[in-house]
C-alpha cells in the first residue's frame, strides 16, 4: 500500500480547484443568477435542475439529490475510487500527489515504472496472440472454430481476442529474449518453468481473451481449448498485478460504452459477454471462474443501481446465485436493486441471445426475479410453516441475513415481509405506526421572520449555518462555541469540531469544509444535513446568534438539572458548584 495522501494537501486542493471549471469541462454549465445550472448528468430530465454555487464550491440536483465538492463531483462523474479523483484533481492543476510515510512500497517510483512495464507487456503479448490468429500455421482452423461460434470479425477485434500458438516457446522466444524479460514474464504466469527448470509458455493452442481491469489494462487472460483433452478454459493465475476476485470481464468495456449504466448483467462465461455484445447488448460481465465476490458486487454497485445476475436453472445455478445474494446484501443500499434471471436448462446467454435476439433477451432480463423474491422462495424451499417450529428455524434463518441488508427501507420492507409470513401482520403493523409516530414530522412552512429552529434543533442549525458560511464563526468573536464541548447536548462534539475547523480556516467554504470531514464517522449527517431547505431570506449572522442563545439556555438547562439532582443527594455540590447552581438560579 502506497502511504497516505496528507489531508492538508487534499484540502488545499479542493481549496485550489474551481469547481465551475471542472464540471463545466464535462457538462455544459449556463449561467443563473450567482450560480451555473445544467441538466442532472445524474439522472435524464429535460428541465436543468442541477446547480453549481461558485462560493460554496458546491453542486445539488434538486432533481435525484445528488450533491457534493469537486471530489465527490468526480468520483460520480468520472466513477473514481476517491484517490484515482485526488489524483485526477492534481494532475489537473499540475501537482504530484504527496503520500505519507517514508517507504512507499508500491508507490516509489522505481515500483510504479516495474508496474508499468507488467502493463507494457502485457499490452504487447495480447497484440501478438492477435498477430498468431493471422498467421499461426493453425490460423485458418481457429479463424473457423471462431466463425463456428458466431464471432464476427468486428467482434474479434472488439474483444481483442487471439490465439495463443500451438508451441512451447511463442510467447517464451519472442518476449524473452534475456533472464530479466524472463523473470518478468515468469512473473506474470505468461511462461512456466518446470522442475528441471525448463521455461514454456503457459497459454498453448487456444483461443486467447485478454482480461482488462477497470482503469482498461490487460491483467490477465483466460485461454479457451479449441479441441482435444484438457480444461476447457484456462485462466492466468493470480499474479503481483492480478487479483480474480477483484476484476470482471467486460467491466471496462461496459463502461466505457455506456455513459449511464442502467444496469449490469452478470453472466458466468466469457463467450457470454462476448456475444452479448455482438447482439449490442453492452452491459454484461463475467467474474473469472469464480463466484461473485463481495468486491465484485461493490465495484458493479459503483457504476449502476441494477444488477442481474444470470445462471442455469439448475441446483449449481442456485447455489451460485444465492452465495451472490448473500455477498451483495451488504451494499443493498436503498435505490439500488439486484435481481436473477434463471435460464432453461442447457441454455447459456451466449446461446439464448443467439436463438431469441437482442429484444426478447431483454424482456427476460425485464421479467428477472427480484432479490426478495428469490429470498423468500429459496427459505421456503428448507422450511415449512405449517408448525411453530418450522417458523421460527424459517426466521431463525432470515432474520441475520436480512440485518446485513444495508439500506433501512429495503431492510424495513424484508422485515414487513418475513413477519407476513409469520403470520405477524398485525403485531408489525402496530410496530409500524409507532415508529412513524415517533419520527419527526416535517415541520409547518415557516415563515421567514420566525427563526427556522422550528425545523431542525440548534445543533443541527448551527451546523448547517457553518456549513454554508464558515465565515460566521470568526464574524462572531463573542460566540465561543468550543466553550460548550462538554455540554452534554446531542450532537454537540461534532458541531464544535466543525466550529474549531472554520475559526481555524476563516477563508473556508462549504466545499472545503466537507472535505476536512469525509472521513469523519458522521459525514453521512453533515452532507444530508446540507438538504434541508433554509429561507432564502434568512438572516444567517442573526439566526447564528440566536441559535447560539437558544444552544446556551438549553445546557444551562440541563447542568440546572445536574447540579439540583447532586446538591440532593448524599455528596452534595463542592464549593465552585454551589456557586455555580446560584448563578444559574439568578438567570431563571
Ligand atoms: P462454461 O463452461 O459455461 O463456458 O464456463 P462458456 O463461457 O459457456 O464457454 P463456451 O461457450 O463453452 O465456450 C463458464 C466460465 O467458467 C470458467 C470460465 O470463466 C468460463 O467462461 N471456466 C469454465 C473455467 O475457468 N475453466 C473451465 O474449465 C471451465
Ligand atoms: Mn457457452
Amino acid at each position: 500500500m502506497a502511504g497516505r495522501i496528507p489531508q492538508d494537501f487534499i484540502e488545499d486542493l479542493v481549496a485550489r480547484a474551481d469547481i465551475v471549471d471542472i464540471i463545466d469541462s464535462r457538462v455544459n454549465l449556463k449561467k443563473a443568477g450567482r450560480n451555473y445550472q445544467a441538466c442532472c448528468p445524474f439522472h435524464n430530465e429535460k428541465t436543468p435542475s442541477f446547480s453549481v454555487a461558485p462560493d460554496k464550491q458546491f453542486y445539488y440536483c434538486f432533481g435525484c439529490g445528488a450533491k457534493g465538492n469537486v471530489l465527490s463531483f468526480l468520483m460520480e462523474f468520472d466513477r473514481l475510487e476517491f484517490v484515482e479523483a485526488v489524483e485526477e484533481l492534481a494532475s489537473q492543476y499540475n501537482l504530484t500527489v504527496p503520500r505519507e510515510g517514508g517507504s512507499q512500497p508500491s508507490g516509489s517510483p522505481q515500483k510504479k515504472n516495474e508496474r508499468e512495464q507488467d502493463y507494457h507487456l502485457m499490452e504487447d503479448v495480447t497484440r501478438y496472440f492477435q498477430h498468431q490468429l493471422k498467421h499461426a500455421d493453425k490460423a485458418a482452423s481457429v479463424i473457423d472454430y471462431l466463425k463456428s461460434r458466431g464471432l464476427s470479425g468486428d467482434i474479434v477485434k472488439k474483444w481483442d481476442i487471439g490465439y495463443a500458438p500451438d508451441k512451447w516457446d511463442g510467447v517464451l522466444a519472442t518476449f524473452g529474449t534475456d533472464e530479466a524479460k524472463q523473470q518478468r514474464l515468469l512473473a506474470l504466469k505468461l511462461i512456466n518453468q518446470n522442475d528441471n527448470k525448463r521455461r514454456y509458455d503457459f497459454f498453448r493452442d487456444r483461443v486467447m481473451f485478454p482480461i482488462r481491469d477497470k482503469r482498461g489494462r490487460v491483467v490477465a487472460f483466460g485461454g479457451r481449448i479449441i479441441e482435444g483433452d484438457g480444461p476447457k478454459y484456462l485462466n492466468s493465475p493470480e499474479t503481483r498485478i492480478f487479483h480474480k476476485g477483484y476484476e470482471l470481464y467486460g467491466l471496462y468495456q461496459a463502461r466505457k460504452e455506456n455513459r449511464k449504466l442502467s444496469r449490469i448483467l452478470v453472466v458466468e462465461g466469457y463467450m457470454d459477454v462476448v456475444a452479448l455484445s455482438q447482439f449490442d447488448i453492452t452491459y454484461a460481465v463475467a467474474a473469472l471462474g469464480t463466484a461473485t465476490t463481495p468486491e465484485h458486487i461493490q465495484a458493479m454497485f459503483k457504476a449502476t443501481s441494477e444488477i442481474v445476475c444470470c445462471y442455469d436453472g439448475d441446483r449449481a445455478g442456485r447455489d451460485a446465485a444465492w452465495r451472490a445474494l448473500e455477498n451483495a446484501l451488504p451494499y443493498l443500499k436503498d435505490g439500488v436493486m439486484m435481481k436473477f434471471l434463471f435460464l432453461p436448462d442447457g441454455e447459456d446467454p451466449d446461446t439464448m441471445v443467439r436463438k431469441v435476439g437482442k429484444k426478447a433477451f431483454e424482456e427476460q432480463l425485464d421479467k428477472a426475479v427480484a432479490l426478495s423474491t428469490f429470498f423468500f422462495d429459496s427459505l421456503l424451499q428448507n422450511h415449512s410453516l405449517g408448525s411453530i417450529e418450522g417458523k421460527a428455524a424459517f426466521k431463525a434463518e432470515a432474520m441475520p441475513l436480512i440485518e446485513k441488508i444495508a439500506g433501512e427501507n429495503q431492510r424495513d420492507l424484508m422485515l414487513a415481509e418475513l413477519n407476513r409470513f409469520m403470520g405477524n401482520q398485525q403485531a408489525y403493523e402496530h410496530e409500524q405506526n409507532i415508529r412513524n409516530a415517533n419520527k419527526q414530522k416535517a415541520p409547518p412552512k415557516s415563515d421567514y421572520n420566525r427563526p427556522a429552529q422550528m425545523a431542525l434543533s440548534p445543533v443541527r442549525m448551527l451546523i448547517r449555518l457553518l456549513m454554508d458560511e464558515p465565515s460566521l464563526a470568526s464574524e462572531h468573536p463573542k460566540i465561543n462555541i468550543a466553550a460548550l464541548s462538554r455540554s452534554k447536548i446531542n450532537g454537540i462534539a461534532m458541531l464544535v469540531e466543525v466550529y474549531r475547523y472554520c475559526i481555524a480556516r476563516p477563508n473556508a467554504n462549504t466545499s472545503t469544509v466537507l472535505e476536512s470531514f469525509r472521513e469523519h464517522p458522521h459525514f453521512r449527517h453533515l452532507i444530508k444535513l446540507l438538504e434541508t431547505e433554509m429561507h432564502p431570506r434568512m438572516n444567517k449572522s442573526a439566526e447564528y446568534v440566536a441559535c447560539f442563545k437558544k444552544l446556551l439556555s438549553m445546557h444551562f438547562d440541563a447542568r440546572l438539572d445536574e447540579l439540583t439532582l447532586k446538591a440532593n443527594a448524599s455528596a452534595g455540590l463542592t464549593a465552585e458548584e454551589q456557586k455555580e447552581l446560584t448563578t444559574l438560579l439568578q438567570r431563571k
